[in-house]
């Protein structure tokens, strides 16, 4: 039996574009994934967000369901073009309306509001004018930032800036399979720049602000074990890690970057573009820091193999349907060199689950297999939390199966099914699981 504080805050989570559909109601602006995904080719199977779960009809039976999980915590996101249908000006009344009324319904069923400010949604306008790549977006960001602050204050608590800003610069801008859809390295580096910019100012109006609660941001992390001793297999884990753990929070933490990713991206022709006070702005202490883990594997150096020169090594892993290796141990490992690079910061999962397809036989849908996941990962972190690691709570990926962005609803995450042609929500065994471990407090093992 692995026991969890009485005061860990079990929860789930979930963002706009994902979960909401009413893509062009309510007064919404256009964002990105509108224009991505009404792209021929981008998504699998022609998929788009148009409707998704349509949480923006069904958010109260979404809270219902959340109630019936003893959820402590949701985690959303609010789709900035709600807010501002072009990115800046006058305020759309009817979309602030809207998270108001989810808020409300969250605190009067006892749900804490843990709120992302940007999960991937850019207002088109703002990308039309250059998007992150443009430093007029930081202003656009901070102004949208402090609007939500002012309107939530006393309601949501749990403030975080930017959800996985290594998927935002480097997935979106150089590999370029989610929108925009770009491929520059030198792009992805002035975009994880101008969004820790984004993050730190943010982050200084919000202490200016005297807004109640707290602030963080929630990078996604993996992890490479060495496949042997030999330093060029270490140095070349060594890469792959800071490229998604070091690069985003050396500039946090540290107010620099990393040389040793400097040069690795020197090498590959491109470079941080700094200008005076940038690092200063960057580094701001956050009040909690988010983590989403979902995958890894160990790592073997290889000539020119992919951006870093690493391969990664199966080791007969199993894997999930989405045919990432189950790796819970990098959970651990990840969670301990945060400890051991940055100090005791207070960390939340923000992200962590699996993808497993399966629809309901008989109003049942036995997911034993994301509860397997579920508890290994639950386990690791526990481990984690007995070597010192300051963790505050957990959030799996998702509450419901959603749109899995260039998938479309190919993946499913849920622990709640939905059928995409009624929208009918179905808790999946792995609902009945949670409810019980968020209930007692503990997992067994
Ligand atoms: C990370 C992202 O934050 C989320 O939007 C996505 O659906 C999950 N990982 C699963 O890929």
């Amino acid at each position: 039996m692995i026991q969890f504080p009485e005061d860990f805050l079990w929860g789930a989570a979930t963002a706009a574009y994902q979960i909401e559909g009413a893509w062009n109601q309510g007064g919404r602006g256009l964002s990105i994934w509108d224009t991505y995904s009404h792209t021929p080719g981008k998504i699998r199977n022609g998929d788009n967000g148009d409707t998704a779960c349509d949480s923006y009809h069904r958010y109260e039976e979404d809270i219902a369901y959340m109630k019936e999980l003893g959820l402590r915590t949701y985690r959303f996101s609010i789709a900035w073009s709600r807010i501002f249908p072009d990115g800046t000006g006058a305020v759309n009344e009817e979309g602030l309306d809207y998270y108001h009324r989810l808020v409300d319904e969250l605190l009067e069923n006892g749900i804490e509001p843990f709120c992302t400010l940007y999960h991937w949604d850019l207002p088109q306008a703002l990308q039309d004018t250059g998007g992150w790549k443009n430093r007029n977006t930081i202003d656009a960001f901070v102004g949208y930032a402090e609007t939500m602050f002012k309107a939530f204050q006393g309601k949501i608590k749990f403030w975080t800036t930017f959800n996985e800003p290594w998927c935002v610069s480097f997935k979106a801008h150089y590999i370029g399979d989610l929108a925009p859809g770009e491929q520059n390295l030198q792009s992805a580096l002035d975009v994880a720049h101008h969004l820790m910019l984004a993050h730190g100012r943010t982050v200084k109006l919000f202490r200016q602000s005297g807004v109640p609660g707290q602030i963080g941001y929630a990078p996604n992390v993996s992890w490479r074990e060495p496949f042997s001793s030999r330093q060029e297999d270490i140095d070349a884990c060594r890469r792959r890690i800071g490229w998604m753990v070091e690069w985003f929070l050396d500039p946090l933490f540290k107010g620099e970057y990393p040389e040793f990713m400097t040069a690795a991206f020197a090498a590959m022709g491109a470079e941080v573009r700094v200008e005076p006070g940038d690092m200063e702005d960057i580094r701001q202490p956050v009040d909690f820091l988010g983590i989403n883990y979902y995958t890894g594997s160990l790592g073997l150096y290889k000539q020119d193999h992919g951006l870093f020169g690493l391969e990664d090594i199966d080791e007969g892993y199993e894997r999930t349907d989405f045919n990432w290796p189950i790796y819970p141990h990098g959970l651990y490992k990840v969670l301990v060199h945060v400890k051991d690079r940055y100090g005791p910061v207070p960390i939340y999962i923000t992200e962590n689950g699996a993808c497993y397809d399966g629809d309901p036989v008989e109003g049942r849908v036995q997911d034993v297999k994301r509860i397997k996941y579920l508890s290994q990962h639950l386990l690791q972190l526990k481990r984690a939390m007995e070597d010192g690691v300051t963790v505050k709570g957990y959030m799996t990926w998702s509450l419901l199966d959603n749109f899995e962005w260039a998938d479309g609803y190919s993946r499913r995450f849920g622990l709640i099914h939905v059928d995409f042609n009624t929208l009918k929500r179905t808790p999946k065994d792995s609902f009945y699981w949670y409810k019980k471990v968020i209930g007692n407090g503990w997992i067994e093992t």
